[in-house]
């Protein structure tokens, strides 16, 4: 079945030149690129995306990384994206990421770990939302 996850390449992948290797490997995984754009997050929108994690010990530093330069926020598309992307990804901590995975890869820390992606439909749904409106997807 078709779906749709957010797709972060975050401020660390940015930083070190890594959009372009980054996309690459979305479309050879076979995800069409349904939106994308650049934004620099201010400290509260990161809050407000991460807000699932606001109790969490790491949630300062997180928001803190997040509004720290730009990203490339991206929506992906395909059947059963979600967990193809995650797959694609690695583990959170790139010291558990397989061989071949993106973080296992380019990840230097569990936080700056390259690109976030959604991990459910429900916070799918939320992330999509929270950085494009219907009339930025293309096909709707
Ligand atoms: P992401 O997939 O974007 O979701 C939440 C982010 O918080 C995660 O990637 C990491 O960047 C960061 N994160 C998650 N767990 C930890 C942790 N235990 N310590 C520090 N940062 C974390």
């Amino acid at each position: 079945m078709k779906e749709r996850t957010l797709s972060i390449i975050k401020p660390d992948a940015v930083g070190k030149g890594l959009i372009g290797e980054m996309i690459k490997r979305f479309e050879q995984a076979g995800f069409k690129i349904v939106a994308m754009k650049m934004v620099h997050m201010s400290k509260k929108e990161a809050e407000g995306f991460y807000a699932v994690h606001k109790e969490r010990p790491f949630f300062e530093s997180v928001t803190r990384f997040m509004s720290s330069g730009p990203s490339v926020v991206m929506v992906l598309e395909a059947d059963n994206v979600i967990a193809r992307n995650r797959e694609l990804m690695g583990a959170t901590n790139y010291k558990e990421a397989a061989e071949g995975t993106i973080r296992r890869e380019f990840a230097t820390d569990i936080e700056k770990n390259v690109v976030h992606g959604s991990d459910a439909p429900e916070t799918a749904a939320f992330e999509i939302g929270y950085f494009f409106n219907a009339l930025e997807l293309v096909g709707v």
